[in-house]
């Protein structure tokens, strides 16, 4: 059988390796409890330490680092672009930077490290304000506020490298842009690209969109309310610009070009790229893909993609669990209860898969919450009303002290 690693430990690296799992030997490193006690092998030795045909990496941090640049040199198949591809998620500063020359539209937007200079483009601004960390945040670097003052405080705290450390020093303040959000995933071997069903995350802790940006409450797929004219008008105004500015740069994209995307009254507009897959939204996407996930991401780290759409069927909804605290001091060790051993559902609920993002064992064999985001319970069905109900269904058997949970996810499509 074919032998695939997946890079990475939270519920996007559990839900890839589960869907390439029904096609090849699975590998993830370093993986998490939650992982293994699913049946899927973990490992902690390093990457560059196993052999495989393919490997795909999670997280943003290992792609922006160059991990993909180590392993290609070792004459390794991978989905994740180097270093070079990266920056766009990296670096807001270049990315703004790099939309600008492809001619990609985009919020109007200033670059800063001195402090009275970005505080009186601020002043300048009308709300809502939006102040952007230039480097990696777990997707907590972003402040969307009417209040003045809020965001100026933001702006102090972000250039004082007090919020995020080195990932704070530089920011960017951007026109604030209105209408829904759409989260497209686009895989790309070098030259070609193909698009991946298009879903939608819930990015706010609360209900109703309220409350803290956090590393994403919920997701689902397809997300139905996006016209064929809409998709296409992204195609070509955003993802086409895209590629031919990559490939004028001599950037070998292969991976996933993950597109944020705002559609504006006047017309779509990118809000951020992601190199890699989203979280959550690869929890709602892969299971749609039956076992077609290992063939797909092969052809697009060897640069075979034949541009024609893969198959997708169904609908998927993801619904978060969260521990307390989240996001700002997440608690740990609160015990879980309505899970098996394996870590699935101790009571089964049709078409429902538990991927763990944060959970690890106590001495009693019990899962226990061990990060930010915990559990994501994802319901599969032929309709988003049903794969909804389910979600919802699985999450209620699930209880932990302090669990936080959004209950809106993907209600107003389904
Ligand atoms: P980002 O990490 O850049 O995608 O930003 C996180 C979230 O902040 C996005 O999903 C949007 O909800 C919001 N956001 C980012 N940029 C803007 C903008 N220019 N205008 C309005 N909202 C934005
Ligand atoms: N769901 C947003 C992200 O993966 O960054």
């Amino acid at each position: 059988m074919r032998r695939c690693v997946v890079i990475g430990s939270g519920a996007r690296e559990h839900a890839l390796a589960w869907a390439l799992a029904k096609s090849a030997q699975v590998v993830v490193t370093p993986g998490n409890p939650g992982i293994a006690a699913h049946g899927i092998t973990c490992v902690v030795t390093p990457s560059t330490e196993l052999d495989a045909e393919l490997f795909v990496i999670g997280p943003d941090q290992p792609v922006v680092d160059g991990l993909a640049d180590l392993l290609r040199a070792q004459g390794k198949t991978v989905v994740g672009p180097g270093a070079d591809g990266a920056r766009l998620e990296g670096s807001k500063a270049y990315l703004k930077e790099f939309l600008a020359s492809a001619n990609v539209p985009s919020a109007a937007y200033g670059v800063f490290d001195d402090e009275s200079e970005a505080l009186s483009f601020l002043a300048e601004m009308s709300p809502p304000y939006v102040i952007k960390t230039d480097g990696l945040a777990a997707g907590k670097g972003v402040l969307v506020t009417a209040d003045f003052e809020e965001a100026s405080n933001d702006v102090r705290e972000k250039l004082s490298g007090r919020a995020f450390g080195g990932a704070g020093h530089t920011v960017v303040i951007e026109e604030g842009l209105e209408g829904p959000e759409c989260s497209l995933m686009v895989l790309c071997d070098g030259a070609n690209v193909t698009a991946l069903v298009p879903s939608q995350d819930f990015k706010r802790l609360g209900d109703g969109d309220t409350g803290a940006n956090t590393g994403g409450m919920g997701a689902y797929a397809p997300m139905t309310s996006l016209s064929s004219d809409e998709f296409d008008d992204i195609m070509e105004r955003i993802v086409a610009p895209t590629i031919r500015e990559l490939l004028r740069r001599d950037i070998d994209y292969r991976g996933v070009l993950y597109a944020g995307i705002m559609l504006t009254s006047n017309g779509p507009k990118i809000l951020e790229y992601n190199a890699r897959f989203g979280d959550p939204e690869t929890q709602a996407l892969v299971p749609l893909y039956g076992d077609g996930l290992f063939d797909l991401l092969l052809a697009v780290g060897e640069g075979r993609l034949d541009g024609s759409p893969p198959v997708a069927s169904g609908a998927a909804v993801t619904v978060i669990l969260a521990s307390h605290g989240y996001p700002h001091a997440p608690r740990k060790s609160d015990v879980i209860t309505g899970l098996g051993e394996d870590g699935q559902l101790a009571r089964a609920v049709e078409g429902v898969t538990v991927f763990h993002a944060g959970t690890a064992l106590d001495a009693n064999g019990r899962f226990i919450t061990a990060g930010g985001r915990v559990l994501a319970v994802t319901g599969v069905a032929e309709t988003l009303v049903e794969a909804r109900r389910r979600a919802y269904e699985a999450a209620a058997l699930i209880i932990f002290e302090g669990r936080v949970m959004r209950s809106d996810i993907a209600l107003s499509v389904a």
